[in-house]
């Protein structure tokens, strides 16, 4: 991107692992894109709520604020980074999360929080308080995205154009024609439902870079998840 676009830039917003493709901003590009911020003065925030849904224990991907401190910003400037119950424990109802970051920037955020978000029922803040607390069922439910992503894969392969992602619960895979005639389709002869790519983006520069992908959630219980790729296999060998 040239210098007058950085110039132009308040806000930079990143979601790494990334909805819908899986893909993972590397620590160096992170890295580098705080020292644009520095030189441009803007903020980055970063939607992390991918960040504990990874295949490597030992490998867990990277976050903001990591790299912040690995570079010796210790008091995150210019970076704040959005988490959410949602993914990690399974609680998208819940609408539980949290923002943290330079402490300049969490201050302001705080007065806009007052008077633009709605107070989280009691109830709710006692179960997100135990979610965020345990562990035990993250590591569980990632095992058991790497079993269904193990099995899906398996089942889909040679069929559909689909790899493993670098993290998410997500296959972001390639359909022979257009991916909204192709999820109609699906629709209508397995009872699949899956999601057109190019409804998770807009036209820029002339294409969507969604189209011509379709994006799978392996959020249904395993045997579901199997039954599904065993009927996309059949669907595709129809067409
Ligand atoms: C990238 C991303 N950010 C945020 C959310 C929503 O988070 P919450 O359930 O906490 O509102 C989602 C859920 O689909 C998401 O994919």
């Amino acid at each position: 991107m040239d210098t007058a676009t950085w110039q132009r830039c308040q806000l930079l917003y990143l979601c790494s692992p990334h909805n819908p493709t899986g893909a993972v901003i590397p620590e160096r590009m992170l890295v580098k894109l705080m020292e644009l911020a520095d030189r441009h003065d803007f903020v980055i925030a970063a939607d992390e709520c991918y960040s504990e849904i990874y295949f490597d224990e030992e490998n867990p991907p990277v976050g903001l604020l990591q790299a912040a401190a690995s570079a010796g910003r210790d008091d995150f400037r210019r970076c704040v980074v959005f988490h959410s119950l949602s993914k990690r424990s399974n609680a998208p109802g819940l609408r539980s999360g949290f923002v943290a970051g330079d402490a300049r920037i969490i201050d302001r955020f705080l007065r806009y929080r007052t008077y633009h978000g709605c107070a989280m029922p009691p109830h709710h803040q006692v179960a997100s308080r135990l979610a965020w607390e345990e562990e035990a069922h993250v590591r569980e439910s990632r095992s058991e995205y790497q079993q269904k992503f193990d099995t899906v894969l398996e089942t889909l392969g040679g069929c559909l154009d689909v790899e493993k992602p670098e993290a998410g619960f997500y296959l972001w895979a390639r359909t022979p024609g257009p991916d909204e005639a192709f999820t109609r389709d699906l629709f209508a002869r397995q009872n699949i439902t899956v999601l057109p790519g190019s409804y998770l983006s807009r036209e820029s520069g002339g294409t969507n870079p969604g189209a011509g992908r379709i994006r799978m959630a392996l959020v249904a219980p395993m045997d579901e998840c199997l039954d599904a790729a065993k009927r996309i296999r059949t669907f595709m060998n129809t067409l």
